[in-house]
């Protein structure tokens, strides 16, 4: 079914000016790029989206990395878009990252790793809602 994910590019990213390169291994692997913004996050609103991983130990480490340049939000439209967003990006670390992937080609570590994508439909739902109103989303 078509479905909506939601995807970050990272500030190891972005820094690196890899936002292009990126966007089209998503628009190759027919991920429509249905919303895009360009923000720099706070400590605490990197806090607040990330709250589910509070208690972890990279949790602080994950905050100050994830507001320390700008990131780009996108939601990215698709046939099963969730998992083909997953399979695009590759393994977290890096060093497990299938060749060809986003991770693979780009991620400096497990920290840096270039690009956050929704791991459920609900959660996409929710972190989609964080970052853009229904307006927003054009299709
Ligand atoms: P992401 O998909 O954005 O969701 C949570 C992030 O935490 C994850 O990608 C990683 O970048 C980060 N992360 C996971 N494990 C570690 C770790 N051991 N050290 C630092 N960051 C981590």
């Amino acid at each position: 079914a078509i479905q909506r994910t939601f995807s970050i590019i990272k500030p190891d990213a972005t820094a690196r000016n890899l936002t292009g390169a990126i966007n089209a291994k998503f628009e190759e692997a027919g991920l429509r790029i249905v919303a895009q913004k360009r923000i720099h996050l706070t400590k605490a609103q990197a806090g607040e989206f990330y709250k589910v991983h509070e208690a972890r130990p990279f949790y602080d480490e994950l905050c100050s990395f994830m507001s320390s340049a700008p990131i780009v939000a996108q939601v990215l439209e698709g046939e099963d878009a969730i998992a083909k967003n997953r399979e695009v990006m590759g393994a977290t670390n890096p060093a497990e990252a299938a060749e060809g992937t986003i991770r693979k080609e780009f991620a400096l570590s497990i920290g840096e790793n270039s690009v956050h994508g929704s791991d459920a439909p609900e959660t996409a739902a929710v972190e989609i809602a964080y970052f853009f109103s229904g307006l927003e989303l054009v299709g």
